[in-house]
């Protein structure tokens, strides 16, 4: 977290902006959104956020009168929560922070970077807030940076990413929760007068019971396609805290950042504390744009290799979690080929030798291959798998440690574990101290060597987290326990830096014991991520539903794998909906199911493009009846595919037409339901026919859903 020297390079390209060209505002801006700052007595205010006005001009005519500031303190005249509390040097602990100059950057054509300065005119401390505004895909990002010359460390207490506020009558909040196994579940609440406070204690695998990613809606209940909307994340690895205050004005303060819970921030004199990004975007079109504007916005900057292509895989957990060999794995190599993926994906289970990973007991921490179960080593398998056509993945979990390992023996003080108390276990396993540089150097030795050991070279790494701080002391900070939370995700994100550095573009999942571990603060050095461990098709709809509304779909990684009593086309047909794979004994099945398959994957092949770069639109939510339906709009709206799901039937679905979007009114469209088993025709009375956009979003149509578990995937193409 501490920064000799924060952002370099922006200091050096910043152009400073000596005055206020019209008045004392400073406008934040892209295509669609504002956000207007006004120097008022000295003081940054927030005057405006919503809407851009045609003419900028015109934030002159705006009152100041419910005007808040632009990073609220504590300790002077605010009565309301605080985005940043500190206590000096000399133990004052009040901030009043004073305007001091602004300063833009234009990145590129369309990105522009806003430094603010603010200053305590008492103390040599100051704060400077960053905007970055992406012009193209309405999409600000806001964080700050902290810095004193004072004689001594200043305590930080709270230390936000921003304040925000809203002005309406009503505030409705849909946040996104869960679970293992049920994660982001979304639910909307009307904010009341008050504090409601989203966050998270975990530490690490921060996000298995709530997401740093929420949708505000004013005046009333978000729609799809309509209402206003300011959607928010936290780009943090670790604990988070998103607070909601509506004041006694019924103004809405919006206080996003790192949770301060147990996190006193004890900064040095020319030091610099850099808060995470927070990225939002405003709308006045429903969820629905605010959506398609997080993932245009992530597909170039939140994920890594946002527009480069995918790779299809098929993974061994759910068919034989640790039970395997050389020759079971070499039988799914073939499956894998038959299928026609991409690569073979090893899961857990490959390593230890004196503790043998043959269950989640032992082995944790010991990076070779079990020389019982693969005699031949990795190499080999890379080999094997390469020799037929696809490549070979692997899993890791770095991170962690069993104390039935070579590693928990030889460095007792990596551990994460409170002095003179017993060690707590979450599946048999402990957090490494990634606060220590030595640890930092082991886990990205992990990646490494596995990288440089076997040539020809690993293709893809699943990188595992499967459980929380609790009992969490680090031998390394000794008596500074406090940075820990803060420290141990600074420290990952050196390790993904460095893994980054070596090996820019190798495709990587995200995992965390299902999503445990979601956000745009890993994401950048991801190229995808895995959603949950739940994989039964049905459920699979309402969580890939939920973090649709803040990843794109190139990102989400969906398998179809054994669980659910359903049609293979059924899980194929939820599966296709983002990043398509296998966890399944493909020979298990029937021989028309295999040859299903086969061509599911060639279908996919075909549509994948519209699915991982195109434009989501939600049509019909499986929360709100007994279907769902989405599709996935080209660029240039000259294609689109469409995904209809009857989850449970009921009577009289057979007659309701599903009312497309997205699309141009004017261009004609051929309809064609794809993904139909072989010998089977399409029961859609509109497939195979020609009919103009307008008419699809008007008249729609009438997927032939039967059953349930029944799916029906549309293509649409323009001659
Ligand atoms: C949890 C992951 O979510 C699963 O996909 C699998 O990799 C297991 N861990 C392996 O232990």
């Amino acid at each position: 977290m501490l920064k000799k020297v924060a952002l370099g390079i922006f200091a050096v390209l910043l152009v400073q902006i000596s005055s206020f060209a019209q008045s004392n505002d400073i406008i934040i801006r892209t295509r669609h959104v504002a956000l207007v700052l006004r120097v008022e007595k000295d003081h940054l205010r927030q005057l405006y956020l919503g809407k851009a006005l045609e003419d900028d001009k015109e934030y002159e005519k705006i009152s100041s009168d419910n005007n808040k500031p632009a990073y609220s303190t504590f300790g002077t005249d605010n009565l309301f929560s605080a985005a940043i509390r500190v206590v000096h040097a000399d133990g004052n602990p009040s901030l009043d922070l004073q305007f001091v100059k602004q300063e833009n950057e234009k990145i590129n054509d369309s990105i522009t970077l806003t430094g603010i300065d603010l200053k305590d005119p008492a103390y040599p401390f100051e704060v400077t807030l960053y905007y970055q505004a992406f012009y193209n895909e309405d999409i600000i990002e806001t964080w700050t940076t902290i810095r004193h010359q004072e004689p001594a460390s200043v305590t930080l207490y709270n230390f936000a990413s921003a304040s925000l506020y809203l002005n309406a009558k009503d505030y409705y909040l849909t946040q996104f929760h869960g679970d293992w196994a049920k994660e982001m579940q979304m639910e909307q609440n009307k904010l009341s007068s008050g504090i409601k406070i989203i966050d998270s204690k975990l530490g690490v695998r921060a996000d298995e019971f709530n997401s740093p990613c929420f949708m505000l809606s004013t005046g009333k209940p978000a729609g799809e396609n309509s209402g206003n909307v300011l959607a928010g994340t936290l780009a943090w690895t670790g604990n988070f805290r998103l607070l909601f205050e509506v004041d006694n004005a019924n103004q809405l303060h919006i206080i996003p950042g790192m949770n301060p819970y147990a996190s006193e921030f004890p900064l040095k004199p020319d030091t610099t504390f850099t808060t995470p990004k927070f990225i939002f975007t405003y709308t006045n079109k429903g969820q629905g744009q605010a959506t398609r504007n997080i993932d245009r916005w992530a597909r170039s900057f939140g994920i890594l290799d946002g527009y480069k292509p995918r790779l299809t895989l098929l993974n061994n957990w759910e068919t034989t979690y640790f039970d395997f060999n050389e020759s079971k794995l070499i039988h799914l190599f073939d499956q894998a080929k038959e299928i026609g993926v991409d690569m073979f994906l090893l899961d857990d289970g490959w390593f230890g030798n004196k503790y043998p990973r043959n269950n989640d007991h032992a082995g944790l921490g010991d990076w070779q291959a079990n020389r019982e179960k693969l005699p031949h080593g990795i190499g080999y398998l890379v080999r094997q798998a390469n020799n037929r056509g696809i490549k070979f993945g692997i899993w890791i979990e770095p991170e962690m440690v069993n104390p039935e390992s070579e590693l928990y023996h030889k460095h007792p003080d990596w551990i994460l574990r409170l002095p003179d108390r017993p060690e707590n276990y979450q599946r048999h396993q402990l957090v490494l101290d990634l606060s220590n540089p030595a640890v930092q150097d082991f886990v990205f030795g992990v990646i490494d060597s596995l990288k440089t050991d076997y040539p020809p070279g690993i293709a893809y790494f699943k990188w595992d987290c499967n459980r929380t701080f609790t009992d969490a002391y680090s031998p390394y900070l000794g008596k500074n326990q406090s940075a820990l939370y803060i420290d141990y995700v600074e420290g990952l994100y050196k390790v993904f830096k460095r893994v980054r550095e070596k090996y820019p573009h190798l495709p990587m999942m995200l995992c965390s014991g299902g999503g445990g571990r979601v956000d745009y603060g890993a994401l950048p050095y991801f190229t995808e991520f895995w959603p949950s461990d739940n994989t039964n098709p049905i459920y699979r709809i309402f969580i890939q539903w939920g973090y649709s509304y803040f990843f794109p779909a190139i990102a989400t990684c969906n398998h179809v794998t054994g669980s659910g009593d359903y049609s293979i086309k059924f899980k194929l047909d939820v599966a296709m909906m983002g990043k398509l794979g296998f966890d399944m004994q493909i020979n298990k099945l029937k021989p028309s199911e295999i040859q299903f398959v086969r061509d599911a994957v060639k279908t996919y092949n075909q549509i994948k493009d519209i699915v991982w770069y195109g434009d989501l639109y939600r049509l019909i939510s499986p929360y709100k009846s007994n279907k769902a339906a989405l599709m996935y709009v080209s660029d240039h709206k000259d294609k689109a595919v469409i995904f209809t799901y009857l989850l449970h039937e009921e009577l009289g679905d057979m007659h309701l037409p599903v009312r497309l979007n997205g699309l141009n009114a004017d261009k004609k469209y051929r309809v064609k339901e794809i993904n139909l088993p072989e010998g089977t025709q399409s029961h859609c009375p509109e497939s195979g026919h020609i009919y103009t956009g307008d008419y699809l979003m008007t008249v729609g149509i009438h997927a032939p859903l039967r059953g349930d578990g029944s799916s029906a995937v549309f293509e649409l193409t323009t001659e």
